[in-house]
C-alpha cells in the first residue's frame, strides 16, 4: 500500500488487542500503523523505542516482528498491564519521559510514538497528569519540547523518529501537527510528513479519515 514516491499511504485501521477495562476506549494507536513503519525503517534485532508507550502497541508490534522493544509510560496501571504481556518486560519503565536520558537505555535504532494530545482550550495538562501548577496549552508545548530535547541522547545518530499527530477540530481548532513540528524541530530534523489515510473510515479514531506521521532524523549538530 506504500507508494515510495508519495507522502500518502493507505492502511487498514486495526486495533488488535482489546484495551483493559481501566483504560477505556480511544487510547491505542492502530497496530497496522506501527507494523507498517517498524517494517519500513527497521530490521530484526533493532531496538525500537516508544517514550509514551500507553497500552503498548509499538512494543507489542516490535517484539512480534523480532525487534527489541524499549519504552516509558507514566501511568503505572498501563505500564504493569503492558509489561505483564511482554517478553522484554524489564524494558518498559514506569517514569516520566522527560527522564529518558537517566534510565540507562542502550542507544535506540528507531522511535515511533504518539504523545498524549491536548486541546488549546484545556487546562488539564496530560504531560503532568493534570497537576494544576502546569495547566494550559503553553505549558504543555514547553514540556513537549523539553521531553523531545532528550531524545537525541537516547537515539543513535541518524536514527529515525516518527511522531503520530492529529489536529483537533472543534469550536477552537488545535493545530497540534504544526505545533509538534515547531517544538520538536528544535532537536530533530523534520524530513517528511506522511499522511496515513484509513482504508475503512475509522469512527474510533480522533479523525476518522486520516492521521499524520512526522518523520524526523536525529542528525542535528550538538
Ligand atoms: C496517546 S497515548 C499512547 C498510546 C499508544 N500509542 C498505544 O497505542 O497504546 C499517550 C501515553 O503517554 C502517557 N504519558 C503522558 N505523559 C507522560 C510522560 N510525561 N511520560 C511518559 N508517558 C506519559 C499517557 O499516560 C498515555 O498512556
Amino acid at each position: 500500500m506504500t507508494n515510495k514516491n508519495s507522502n500518502m499511504i493507505t492502511l487498514p485501521y486495526k486495533i488488535e488487542r482489546a484495551a483493559p477495562p481501566f483504560a477505556g476506549e480511544g487510547l491505542q494507536s492502530p497496530d497496522t500503523l506501527a507494523r507498517h513503519f517498524v517494517g519500513e525503517y527497521t530490521k530484526r534485532g533493532d531496538k525500537v523505542f516508544d517514550p509514551f508507550a500507553g497500552l503498548g502497541t509499538t512494543l507489542f508490534v516490535a517484539e512480534a516482528m523480532g525487534r527489541t522493544p524499549y519504552g516509558i509510560e507514566a501511568d503505572g496501571d498501563r505500564r504493569d498491564w503492558v509489561a505483564g504481556q511482554l517478553e522484554h518486560w524489564t524494558h518498559l519503565i514506569h517514569q516520566d519521559a522527560g527522564k529518558m536520558d537517566k534510565l540507562n537505555f542502550p542507544k535506540q535504532d528507531f522511535c515511533i510514538t504518539c504523545p498524549p494530545y491536548m486541546k488549546r482550550t484545556d487546562t488539564w495538562n496530560p504531560l503532568y497528569a493534570g497537576d494544576p501548577k502546569y495547566k494550559g496549552y503553553d505549558a504543555y508545548l514547553r514540556r513537549m519540547g523539553t521531553i523531545f530535547s532528550k531524545l537525541p541522547l537516547v537515539m543513535k545518530r541518524n536514527a529515525t523518529v516518527i511522531v503520530q499527530a492529529d489536529n483537533i477540530a472543534g469550536k477552537t481548532y488545535t493545530p497540534l501537527v504544526a505545533d509538534f513540528i515547531q517544538v520538536i524541530s528544535k532537536h530533530l530534523t523534520l524530513e517528511n510528513e506522511i499522511i496515513v489515510t484509513w482504508k475503512i473510515p475509522a469512527p474510533q479514531a480522533l479523525n476518522p479519515t486520516h492521521t499524520h506521521c512526522l518523520i524526523f532524523k536525529n542528525n542535528k549538530k550538538k
